[in-house]
């Protein structure tokens, strides 16, 4: 759930910008975006305005009505992002940059969108994440997504919500086929609250089955020489 305090925090915005310009300028291809949460296009006139495909999920429908008018090359849903992206809604679409920029947790969506649709090249999370503001005194055991976590690491989250993330992200790669090749991140806003984060996911080469094995060549007899007599 959304909190006050996340959604009055404003702060951030101009670091959100330049997390996804950085991404943008690493990118050696066309940019491909899914947007998890449009809201009303900020982030877009900021920094996707000139990107021609891309997907972007908004609840609401005044401000889902104003994405579609917005941006008239890219598929707009009037949708719950996270239910879209589990029925594997844009699965077709060749996404190479993930942006996530929920009031609260990302993790539904990103969990979503990766085991969803099969990951086949270069994927970058751009990321906006407040799950933090709730880890405060111990408040970990409460976070369905960490139960893992907690179990491994116990209830005391929030000075380590980085390594957190990192090994989160880890092992979710893994169980879509994909390695963890970068990632970076830092705590903003309003009392550090508010985790930025950034991962580039690297499909695994698929399993190359084993040659089968020729048989042993026969070893070449050497003729003897005839020697004359
Ligand atoms: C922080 S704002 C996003 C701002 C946006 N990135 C921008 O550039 O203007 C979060 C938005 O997510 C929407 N939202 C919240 N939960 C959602 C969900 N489950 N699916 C789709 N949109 C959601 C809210 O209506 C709100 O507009």
């Amino acid at each position: 759930m959304p909190t006050s305090t996340a959604k009055k925090d404003n702060s951030t915005f101009e670091l959100k910008v330049a997390d996804r310009l950085r991404v943008l300028r690493r990118l050696d291809v066309e940019p491909v975006v899914c947007e998890t949460h449009g809201g009303f296009g900020r982030l877009f006139t900021r920094v996707y305005s000139h990107i021609k495909r891309g997907m972007v999920f908004e609840h609401d429908p005044a401000k889902a009505a104003k994405l579609g008018l917005q941006r008239p090359t890219w598929r707009v849903y009037e949708a719950d992002a996270e239910a879209a992206l589990a029925e594997s809604v844009g699965k077709d679409l060749a996404v190479n940059l993930l942006d996530l920029d929920p009031y609260g947790s990302p993790w539904g969506f990103v969990q979503a969108f990766l085991t969803s649709r099969p990951i086949a090249g270069p994927l970058w999370l751009v990321v906006n994440d407040g799950l933090r503001q709730k880890l405060r005194l111990g408040g970990a055991w409460h976070v369905g997504c960490l139960a893992d976590v907690v179990a491994r690491r116990g209830n005391d989250l929030h000075d380590v919500y980085l390594s957190v993330v990192e090994e989160m992200i880890v092992e979710l790669a893994a169980k879509v086929k994909c390695k963890l090749e970068r990632f970076a991140g830092y705590y903003c806003g309003a009392g550090k609250q508010m985790t930025h984060w950034t991962a580039l996911l690297l499909p695994l080469k698929p399993d190359v089955p084993p040659i089968a094995e020729t048989p042993a060549a026969e070893p070449v007899k050497k003729r003897r020489r005839k020697t004359k007599p």
